[in-house]
């Protein structure tokens, strides 16, 4: 294969294509195909861009119908048929049925990024207030107000500026013997705490980026709890993990708890195409026209995906499928891969798992990582040092895939650990 055009001519910067050196061409379901013919199960999924896998015909036939009708293409953020047609379908199908029905709707820009700027630009105009709370080990974005809440240092070296206005709390992993809810009540009720009162928290319900941590539900209840007491806003951030990822369309549900604020991406864009939405309390609109704009606020095309990948969402019944894939990988993990080597952690939820290798030395990843891709899989890793790696197959994987995936993950463990 010929890398030269990439290596000459792009950036430095790039990053995925380094781990996975393949010239890729085309993809159908769970399945990447090179430009040799080599197939890959993808178990990476855009970073959870793929939830509904490549390219389904579900959406492709909805998507091709519209080029075909000269659909309009780019309006701004202008009414469209499409739009319309998402929100009515978005709003009836998702959010009303889970008791979200009167939440806003904005589209703030097509990446993830997009969204949580919005969401954090909303809650400090809110709260009247600077300060947000984040938890350590997060990813929230390499905008730079989103990035001052992202916490691994070598994307934050990037910024060139001070990343201000954040408070990293440890995240509920971290220290077990120590209440971080009750530590946080502390930071904003001691008149000695040094901390100035926050205008929201932002967490993802599980940690994707920070090692695949789950979150507890008491956890989740008593953050809502505390936000409601001392009027700050709950900001939880789906882009990585939403969209069913969970085993629910919302990773929050499992936790009965509703944000005021909650950010999508990724997979909401039905098969890859950009969108971004910041979803908010009726009460939370209060944006004067245009104050967040942006001349990519309205992808028509995702929006005609999206729309689609509802009905497959639900058509589908992705959320019982992800739970009995979640008892296939979990059982496997536990009784094929743990024996491996007692130093091995296993951690995760619905379609989302990792692999934590950080006992074993910090090689151990990236030589299973490369070990896989040899064998025709590709995941990534996550965490501290990038100890973990990455479970995340497509929603759709068939039983029989998701096996094979997990097969050759398993082989290439062994052959890394000799
Ligand atoms: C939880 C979370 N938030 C925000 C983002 C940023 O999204 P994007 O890369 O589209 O800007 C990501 C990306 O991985 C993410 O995982």
């Amino acid at each position: 294969m010929d890398f030269s055009v990439f290596e000459e001519h792009e950036s430095c910067v790039r990053s995925y294509c380094r781990k996975f050196p393949a010239v890729l061409k085309s993809s159908k379901g769970a399945i990447i195909k090179d430009v040799d013919g080599k197939e890959y199960i993808d178990f990476f999924c855009g970073a959870g861009a793929l939830n509904y896998g490549h390219n389904p015909d579900e959406i492709k036939k909805k998507l091709i119908e519209y080029i075909e009708g000269d659909g309009i293409l780019h309006a701004l953020d202008m009414y469209t048929e499409a739009k319309g047609n998402f929100i009515s379908k978005f709003q009836k199908d998702i959010l009303e049925p889970r008791g979200l029905g009167d939440y806003k709707i904005m589209f703030p820009g097509p990446t993830g990024t997009n969204a949580v700027e919005a969401a954090l630009k909303l809650a400090r105009k809110a709260k009247k207030r600077n300060t947000v709370v984040g938890l350590m080990g997060a990813f929230h974005g390499m905008t730079l107000g989103a990035l001052a809440l992202t916490c691994d240092k070598e994307s934050r070296l990037g910024a060139g500026v001070m990343l201000n206005d954040v408070l990293h709390i440890p995240a509920p992993y971290m220290f077990p013997e120590l209440d971080t809810v009750k530590y946080l009540e502390t930071l904003i009720t001691d008149d000695h705490s040094g901390t100035p009162k926050p205008a929201a928290v932002i967490l993802e319900t599980t940690q994707a980026e920070g090692g695949i941590e789950v979150f507890p539900v008491d956890y989740l209840k008593r953050m809502r709890e505390l936000c409601d007491k001392y009027d700050m806003l709950l900001i939880v951030d789906d882009i990585q993990i939403g969209c069913g990822r969970t085993g629910t369309f919302f990773s929050f549900e499992r936790a009965g708890i509703k944000p005021d604020i909650f950010v999508l991406s990724k997979s909401i864009g039905g098969c890859g195409l950009p969108m971004s939405l910041t979803i908010y309390k009726p009460e939370l609109d209060i944006w004067s026209p245009g104050e967040h704009n942006g001349t990519f606020r309205g992808n028509q095309l995702a929006f005609v995906a999206a729309t689609a990948a509802v009905d497959m969402y639900n058509g589908m019944k992705l959320d019982e499928r992800v739970k009995a894939g979640e008892k296939i990988i979990s059982d496997f993990l536990e009784n094929e891969i743990k024996p491996l080597d007692s130093r091995i952690e296993v951690r995760g939820i619905g379609y989302i798992w990792g692999i934590d290798f950080s006992a074993l030395g910090e090689d151990v990843t990236p030589r299973v990582i490369h070990e896989c891709f040899d064998r025709g899989l590709i995941a990534e890793s996550a965490g501290r040092k990038n100890a973990v790696l990455k479970l995340m197959p497509a929603l759709i994987t068939d039983e029989e895939t998701l096996k094979k995936g997990l097969g050759i993950i398993k082989d290439s463990i062994k052959a890394v650990l000799g």
